[in-house]
């Protein structure tokens, strides 16, 4: 899978973007290990705050279907009813999200500002100095988890 190919499964998730209250709609489209792609969009909310981003729609969905190994996410949006045209970066939320499950050495996140002109980062180079499982788990806790 290209990243353009992944940026155009990002613009399809796009689609499904529940977004009233800001009329910015995003798209995610997460590839896990396997090769399958994982669609998600933000989905907004009256009360504001239980809104959730498309790259947290994408990961959440995975994550909750016993998938836990990925490869990189595609990110796009922009005004409703508009196609892309400018970056849309990953919230520090998702960022931190992101460093949940994922390698930051090895997760890479591909940005576009039209289908076909993308930009790639790794995680590591989005969230520097960031605080994952590893820090709180000592080595004993870790094989009992079975990590
Ligand atoms: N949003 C995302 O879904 N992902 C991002 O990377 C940036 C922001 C959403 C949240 C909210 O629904 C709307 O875009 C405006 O912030």
């Amino acid at each position: 899978m290209t990243d353009i190919d992944l940026v155009g499964e990002a613009i399809a998730a796009r689609e499904g973007a529940y977004a009233p209250y800001s009329r910015f709609a995003v798209g995610a489209a997460l590839l896990d290990s396997t090769g399958k792609v994982w669609h998600g969009c933000n989905i907004e909310n009256a009360a504001y705050t239980p809104g959730n981003c498309a790259e947290r729609t994408a990961f959440f969905k995975a994550v909750s279907e016993g998938v836990f190994s990925f490869e990189a996410i595609a990110v796009v949006g922009g005004p409703v009813g508009e196609p892309i045209g400018d970056w849309c970066a990953p919230c520090g939320v998702c960022r931190q999200v992101m460093r949940e499950f994922c390698d930051p050495r090895r997760f890479r996140v591909v940005l576009a500002n039209s289908p076909t002109v993308t930009r790639g980062f790794l995680l590591e180079d989005l969230l520097p100095m960031s605080f994952g499982p590893e820090d709180l788990s000592s080595p004993a806790q870790s094989a009992e988890a079975g990590a």
